[in-house]
């Protein structure tokens, strides 16, 4: 890598550590502050995960919410929006795509994305996950690379099971720590993704669990040697006919 590289990386190490608590995770000024000023540079910054195929889980997650069109979908952590589309061509110019981040200016990058697509029917929401209400006909939602930064998820997806309507579709794919990598290369993967605000403080935040435990039919499906995860399953009772 070259000089320019490097000091390139340090300088998003350094941002990356601003706002973060002394138990090495961010609370969610601190990761606004981080997300507000990655938004320019995010979409870079992702693109070499390209190269090893590193969506392949969210578009299976995607596929997973078994979208119909008409359907209403939230995206939680959209970030610069990868999702939207995707989601915007299943359900369709009578559904309905809400897009929510804690991040304004990624939120400008998801609206640039949707624009640049030609696609209607999305909605942004710029508020945090953990409070954030869903409508009443919410019929699916996911979260891609955002819950693992979230200490209290399991409280979020708790609530959101009680705030949803029963039947409902629920993903979540994201980081995990692969489990007997040895661990300089736990380490490794870390540093790698130091820009995103990933740190080792992360390693026991663990959303598949949250899911398992609140949602019925739970699956836990892994790629990239355990460092991927999708965890789906659906809201608990009777889905209305
Ligand atoms: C790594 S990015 C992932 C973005 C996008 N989902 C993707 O697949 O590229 C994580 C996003 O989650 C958002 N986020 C993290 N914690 C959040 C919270 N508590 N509420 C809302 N958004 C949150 C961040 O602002 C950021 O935009």
């Amino acid at each position: 890598m070259s000089r320019r590289l490097w000091s390139a990386a340090g300088a998003l190490g350094g941002l990356a550590r601003l706002g973060t608590r002394s138990s090495g995770i961010r609370d969610a000024d601190g990761v606004q502050r981080l997300y507000d000023r990655l938004a320019g540079v995010y979409d870079r910054l992702a693109a070499p995960y390209d190269l090893i195929d590193g969506r392949r889980l969210q578009r299976q997650a995607i596929d997973a919410l078994g979208l119909q069109p008409g359907d209403t979908v939230v995206d939680l952590g959209t970030g610069t929006g990868w999702n939207l589309p995707h989601l915007a061509d299943r359900v369709g110019s009578d559904g309905r795509v809400i897009g929510v981040d804690l991040s304004e200016r990624m939120l400008d990058r998801a609206r640039r994305r949707v624009e640049e697509a030609a696609h209607s029917g999305v909605e942004f929401v710029h508020a945090d996950l953990r409070t954030y209400v869903p409508p009443a006909d919410t019929t699916a939602v996911i979260a891609a690379f955002a819950l693992e930064m979230v200490p209290d998820h399991d409280e979020a997806i708790r609530r959101l099971v009680e705030h949803l309507a029963p039947g409902v579709r629920i993903a979540s794919v994201g980081l995990r720590e692969p489990a007997g990598w040895p661990e300089w290369a736990v380490r490794l993967g870390s540093l790698l993704n130091r820009p995103f605000g990933v740190t080792p403080a992360y390693r026991d935040i663990a959303p598949w669990t949250s899911i398992r435990q609140h949602l019925s039919d739970a699956t836990i499906t892994t790629s990239h040697a355990g460092a991927v995860y999708l965890a789906e399953g659906t809201t608990p009772g009777r889905k209305p006919t």
